[in-house]
């Protein structure tokens, strides 16, 4: 069967299995920014955000999207350069892994609360987990990213 998507300002049709989960679909589909973790709803590197809300597309049922907006990081690039150079900035090494999905939930958490407190952005970011850097340097970074004008 086919679905249409409209991912990262694109209109797109994708030919599915009526079971099948948009993270498979958009892998098969050479987004290859979302990766592939724990399967399970558990470690969030297989975020995109799905009208503009982040969510993990290893438990999204790709039907489930017909119609509906998809961002990957590559639809963010400009914010993520961004961040990325906070990162770089304080130290807040990331690996190719983690950082698309941190990229995509953090700027979310810009456009929705840009004054998020520390524990607003801990809390936003629970979904988002880092299994060899840590979380403080990342943490300052975010704030700095947060309270970006440019
Ligand atoms: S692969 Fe989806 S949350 Fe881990
Ligand atoms: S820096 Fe990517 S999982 Fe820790």
């Amino acid at each position: 069967m086919k679905i249409n998507l409209n991912i990262n300002g694109v209109s797109k049709a994708f030919l599915i299995q009526e079971n099948e989960y948009l993270l498979e679909v958009l892998r098969r589909n050479d987004y290859t920014s979302v990766k592939r973790g724990c399967d399970n709803t558990s470690c969030g590197v297989c975020t995109v955000l799905f009208d503009g809300k982040p969510i993990p597309s290893c438990s999204m049922l790709a039907i489930r999207c017909e119609g509906h907006e998809i961002t990957t990081v590559e639809g963010i690039e400009k914010e993520a350069e961004k961040l990325a150079n906070y990162f770089g900035e304080l130290g807040a090494d990331q690996c190719g892994y983690c950082n698309p999905s941190m990229a995509l939930t953090v700027y979310s958490l810009k456009k929705e609360n840009k004054h998020a407190t520390d524990e607003e952005i801990k809390a936003y970011l629970v979904g988002n987990l880092c299994r060899c850097t840590g979380y403080v340097a990342q943490h300052q970074a975010i704030k700095k990213y947060l309270g970006d004008e440019s």
